[in-house]
């Protein structure tokens, strides 16, 4: 059966193995009997089809930005997030990844809450709340004179609910919870996922304030406050919670933090309310019932001659920007809600995947003051034209109905999109495309994937080339690398190789949060990025890396520290 799609049309497209897999299980449509009724050439055809019919409605003949669109996807260049990929032209048509659900202090509010995620998990996006308004764990309730049980006892419920819904089957859901701060119930919420296997169905997320950091670097105390009543319940030491924050994310890679002023004083329509959450993964601050469309370019794709081809980058840049304002049209929005708050802002998030072998090609040490300033460069680049874009849809479709008051109104005057571009971690996406996901470091240069009883010793291309250019390619070697992923000890290995080839935990935690921020100044939602730790790191390294991401002015901050949870998504070791 796979070897009858392994047929022409996957060479045609010259996808990877891993890519092919991954697409048959999940992505391209089935019939009754569970086969593939469509090739991936076909699925590609599919999406730019359903999107780029759009254009018709604006007046435009669509027929151009099809095969532009095609041309893109196919090409590996650009690629849209999951559910576009899954269900553009479908019965379905939900396209987004990215929600933000309310969550209000009343026992209807919450179930509708409940039931909202159900409906978007099952139709392939993924789920934020703040839980910030429902009163703490032990204040009263007046209809029952009883008690209520807080945040965190909510949130296992919607946990749960997740763990059955499974998303139709296609991806495990994912739920970002967060809770500010001052909220009487914040301890046991960042203790919340001690238990290994309780929420897992969350990332927890910490919003703090710019009084609560200045408190921990001034050592001192900040006001609890029930946000039922208003009243302040007790003083906290910053530092204390800053610690206990810091020690269980040493302890299992959560809770993270979000920096609610910095994404607020940036949130381009700040005029008309206040951000309380982000998207599964952080990449995305959303106003109650928004969603977002995503889509990456592929930097590895945009390098030329050892140089980067900035007018190719452009193309997609223009291209991918069209893309995702017409995905919002075509998207079939699981609630009429998200369908308005979605088309008030037309919020979209144009970003990258390829960065660290896009640095591989252009013989760049991820850690190094020249990576930093090259991905300033990059995505100043992107942004800027990004807005361009979006600026003469406006003129031609119309701004976004927010428009006015916003922050874009001061500089120009149209406007498409109250945000253009987001760091996504195209987890499942850059391995369709094939290359490093988001701006991660390459994690590992070969290792052993296990699939279906086998075991597949897979090398990074670029440096399987390199390796065999520079006539140290063995077998062997690949083996041996695999075991830690890194050739940092291997002095078989040339040293300019081994300086070039860095990997995510050979590097400083610093190089990391420095590209983060990076990316952060020219992003106008968010970025997503893991600070990978080596499982030796101390509880002072994650302490200085969470205070280093406010210093530099980033949105969020996640660490995960090498062998901190059990089920370990990336892991080292060779064979077994
Ligand atoms: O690569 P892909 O488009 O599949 O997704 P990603 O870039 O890894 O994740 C983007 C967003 O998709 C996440 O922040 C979540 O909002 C959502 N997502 C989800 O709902 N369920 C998953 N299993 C993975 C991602």
């Amino acid at each position: 059966e796979t070897k009858k799609y392994l047929g022409i049309k996957h060479d045609d497209l010259k996808l990877s193995v891993n890519a092919i897999r991954v697409l048959e299980r999940r992505y391209l449509l089935k019939g009754e009997n569970g086969n593939p009724v469509e090739t991936p050439s076909e699925m590609f055809e599919r999406v730019a089809n359903s999107v780029s019919s759009i254009d018709k409605r604006y007046g435009y003949n669509p027929y151009d930005s099809k095969a532009e669109f095609y041309r893109m996807m196919s090409n590996l260049e650009f690629l849209p997030n999951s559910p576009t990929l899954m269900n553009a032209g479908t019965e379905l048509g939900q396209l987004s990844a990215c929600f933000v659900l309310p969550v209000e202090d009343s026992m209807k509010d919450i179930f509708e809450a409940l039931t909202n995620m159900s409906l978007i998990h099952k139709s392939g996006g993924g789920t934020g709340f703040s839980f910030s308004k429902l009163r703490p764990n032990g204040d009263i309730v007046k209809s029952t004179k009883g008690v209520a049980s807080g945040p965190v006892s909510f949130m296992s419920i919607f946990d749960q609910a997740t763990e059955v819904i499974k998303q139709g089957g296609k991806r495990r859901g994912a739920n970002m919870g967060i809770l500010r701060i001052d909220h009487p119930d914040i301890i046991e919420f960042i203790n919340s996922k001690e238990k290994e296997g309780y929420l897992d169905n969350f990332n927890i997320s910490v919003g703090v304030t710019d009084e609560f950091m200045k408190a921990v670097q001034s050592d001192s105390k900040y006001d609890l406050i029930n946000p039922r009543t208003g009243k302040t319940t007790e003083k906290l030491r910053a530092r204390d919670i800053f610690d206990l924050i810091t020690t269980m994310a040493w302890r299992t890679g959560d809770p993270g933090m979000i920096f609610l002023d910095e994404i607020n004083r940036r949130h381009p329509v700040s005029h008309v309310r206040t951000i309380e959450s982000t998207n599964p993964c952080g990449e995305v601050p959303l106003l109650p019932y928004e969603s977002c469309n995503l889509g990456s370019i592929n930097l590895s794709k945009m390098v030329k001659n050892d140089t980067i081809n900035w007018e190719k980058l452009k193309n997609n840049t223009h291209s991918g920007i069209h893309f995702l304002d017409n995905v919002i049209d075509a998207n079939k929005y699981p609630l009429n809600e998200i369908d308005r708050e979605t088309k008030n802002n037309r919020k979209i998030g144009l970003g990258v995947m390829g960065l660290a072998e896009m640095f591989a090609k252009l013989n760049i040490p991820y850690n190094s003051e020249e990576a930093i300033e090259t991905a300033e460069n990059i995505m100043k680049f992107i942004n800027e034209e990004s807005v361009k874009k979006s600026v003469e849809l406006g003129e031609k479709r119309g701004s976004f109905p927010n428009f006015k008051g916003s922050q874009w109104e001061k500089k120009y005057s149209s406007m498409r999109n109250a945000t253009v571009n987001t760091i996504a971690p195209t987890g499942t996406i850059s391995i369709i495309a094939n290359t490093s996901s988001g701006i991660e470091p390459i994690f590992a240069l070969s290792f052993v994937r296990n699939v279906m009883a086998t075991q597949l010793l897979e090398v990074n291309p670029v440096f399987e080339n390199v390796a065999k250019e520079r006539n140290f390619y063995s077998k062997d070697l690949m083996m041996d690398i695999s075991k830690t992923g890194s050739i940092q000890n291997l002095k078989q290995v040339p040293k300019d190789v081994r300086d070039l080839f860095v990997t995510s935990l050979d590097i400083d935690p610093e190089w990391h949060v420095r590209m983060q921020a990076a990316f952060q100044k020219y992003v106008d939602n968010s970025v997503s990025k893991t600070v990978n730790l080596p499982e030796k790191a101390t509880l002072d390294d994650v302490k200085r890396i969470y205070m280093m991401a406010y210093k530099l002015n980033c949105k969020g901050i996640t660490i995960y520290r090498y062998g901190s949870k059990e089920n370990q998504v990336l892991e080292l070791g060779g064979l077994k």
